[in-house]
């Protein structure tokens, strides 16, 4: 997720959900091939498995940040095929490439010649008028012959005139239906359900007809969710406590301080660790004042952890 889901935010999902595959930040190609690549595709072997979410519509171009995102160590690539921005729109990739079943297959089809790791898609229902559950079938029915076997399907349509990308995560409805059928249709692919989950018992209804669900904003605001879906899903690894994966976060950031990265850039994920606790606010007030300042070092992020009243947790 744009923003938020840099290298320091996936450090931290990874400790708290040792399961879960990450998704990187959306990368244009022509950012990879033409810009600083080593910079753009940043990551830790810690972190993976891990999946490099690409956009573009360049055939050419695609498999060339595939193959650089490859060697980098990735452990498989996603094209975007779902993101409603403006920028991106004007760009012609994203969401509205639904509207163009053929050219998504010519990238995926170039990408998966180029590189050996799994080249997957995440796409929408549809986009404005053209979502029908037709178009979606015709859609993965061309994309999938052309390589690609595991679908992330956030389970609304994209509106790509008149809303903003917050909007669009909000406002056109929900459909699982959908997302079911597509599995039923195509049951030798994976499909991944994306949109809406934020509890766990919604989550195991969902995983028994899907392969998986892609989790966005819920594991982001309340890393609890996140931490508790993995222990739910996968009880026979008992994680280590929440004050060991704290300690091994604290470790994570005081190397990064040594080498110049600001506090805030690491604390600014983990607004939400302490969600529904006493003191959380002021956590989130002490983080928002201090972690900014030039030099903040890891005794303020353990200042505004005592500002929490732990004991319910
Ligand atoms: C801040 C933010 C940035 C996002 N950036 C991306 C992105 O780069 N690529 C992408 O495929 N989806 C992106 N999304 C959409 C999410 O991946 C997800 O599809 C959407 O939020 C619905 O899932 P959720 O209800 O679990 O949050 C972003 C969402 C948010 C809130």
């Amino acid at each position: 997720m744009m923003a938020w889901t840099d290298r320091h935010c996936r450090t931290f999902h990874r400790l708290i959900a040792p399961h879960a595959w990450l998704y990187t930040e959306m990368v244009v190609a022509d950012a990879i091939c033409f810009g600083r690549a080593h910079r753009l595709l940043e990551h830790g072997e810690h972190e993976r498995p891990v999946v490099q979410q690409l956009g573009g519509n360049d055939p050419y171009l695609l498999s060339q940040a595939s193959l650089v995102a490859e060697k980098n160590g990735f452990d498989a690539i996603n094209l975007n095929v779902g993101c409603p921005s403006d920028r991106v729109h004007q760009g012609a990739f994203g969401a509205c490439l639904m509207l163009q079943p053929k050219l998504v297959a010519e990238c995926i089809k170039r990408m998966c010649d180029t590189v050996s790791i799994p080249v997957t898609v995440k796409c929408r229902l549809g986009v404005d008028d053209h979502a029908s559950y037709g178009k979606l079938a015709e859609f993965v029915g061309y994309v999938s012959e052309a390589g690609a076997r595991l679908f992330v399907v956030h389970a609304r349509k994209a509106i790509l005139t008149g809303l903003s990308p917050a909007q669009n995560r909000a406002i056109p409805p929900l459909d699982y239906d959908q997302v079911e059928q597509l599995k039923a249709d195509f049951p030798s692919l994976a499909i991944i359900l994306n949109g809406g989950l934020n509890d766990t018992q919604k989550v195991k209804q969902v995983l028994e007809w899907a392969d998986g669900v892609m989790i966005g904003r819920a594991a982001y605001q309340n890393p609890g969710f996140l931490r508790e879906l993995d222990l739910t899903l996968y009880p026979e690894k008992q994680l280590d406590n929440f004050q060991s994966l704290l300690n091994q976060y604290m470790a994570y950031m005081e190397s990064e301080l040594d080498q110049g990265v600001r506090l805030h850039e690491m604390t600014r994920h983990l607004f939400g660790l302490f969600h529904g606790l006493p003191g959380a606010r002021q956590y989130r007030r002490y983080l928002s004042e201090y972690a900014l300042l030039k030099g903040a070092g890891i005794d303020t992020f353990i200042r505004a952890c005592a500002k929490v009243d732990r004991r319910a947790a």
